[in-house]
């Protein structure tokens, strides 16, 4: 083999390798392997006190934050097409508000860890409908993997029918929002002025 030769597979090999790298991780058992470096992904947006499924906020608590981030690759891929790509991976992090912290004498800030959860985007793995949905959190505090949620849990129900792009609720994404609407990417079925049963 040349030398050229070699030096081309060479590249082709790390590259490979660093696309390999970037895909959401999964354990021989399919369990989704948790980020380390989520938070150095594309931060969406936040929701303050959504109330809507699972992390309500229970009596006398104040309305926990919520933050989405996506992976970069994804963002990229979405800002071009208006489409989230196959290995589109979500977290969604939720953060209690805190009121009073240091100099803050009105408003709220963004507190400890209450809950992270996620989405994938695999049609291969998950050929019904593509997406599936996860939680890390667990007894003893988060889990380095988990195992997607049985398709019968109510995130499949509440993102199928109400999230604006496929399953994923884009509509609260600002600016990820104006690109699908600018691309006609939006769901046709999609009422903004249904709210969820
Ligand atoms: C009743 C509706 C509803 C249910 C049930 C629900 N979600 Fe969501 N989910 C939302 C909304 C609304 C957002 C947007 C959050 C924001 O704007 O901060 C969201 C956002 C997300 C995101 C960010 C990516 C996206 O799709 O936009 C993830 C990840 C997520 N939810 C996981 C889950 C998981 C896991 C479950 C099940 C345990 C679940 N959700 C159940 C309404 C729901």
């Amino acid at each position: 083999m040349s030398r050229a030769a070699i030096a081309i597979g060479m590249v082709l090999c790390l590259a490979g390798s660093a696309a390999f790298a970037a895909d959401p991780s999964f354990t021989d058992k399919g369990e989704l392997v948790r980020p380390p470096d989520y938070r150095e992904w594309v931060f969406l947006a936040s929701g303050l006190g959504m109330t809507y499924g699972p992390n309500r906020p229970q009596a006398g608590q104040t309305p926990p934050f919520d933050n989405v981030f996506v992976r970069p690759e994804s963002y990229r891929e979405f800002m071009k097409t208006g489409r989230w790509p196959e290995g589109t991976m979500f977290m969604l992090e939720v953060r209690n508000a805190e009121e009073n912290v240091s100099i803050n004498a009105g408003g709220r800030t963004q507190g400890s860890l209450r809950a992270i959860e996620a989405a994938v985007k695999d049609s291969k793995r998950y050929p019904d409908g593509g997406w599936s949905y996860f939680s890390f959190d667990g007894p003893q505090g988060l889990k380095e993997s988990t195992a997607p949620f049985p398709r019968t849990a109510s995130c499949y129900a509440c993102h199928s029918r109400n999230g604006a792009v496929e399953w994923t609720f884009t509509q609260f994404y600002p600016v990820p929002f104006e690109v699908a609407q600018k691309l006609g990417t939006v769901r046709k079925d999609y009422d903004p002025a249904r709210k969820a049963e």
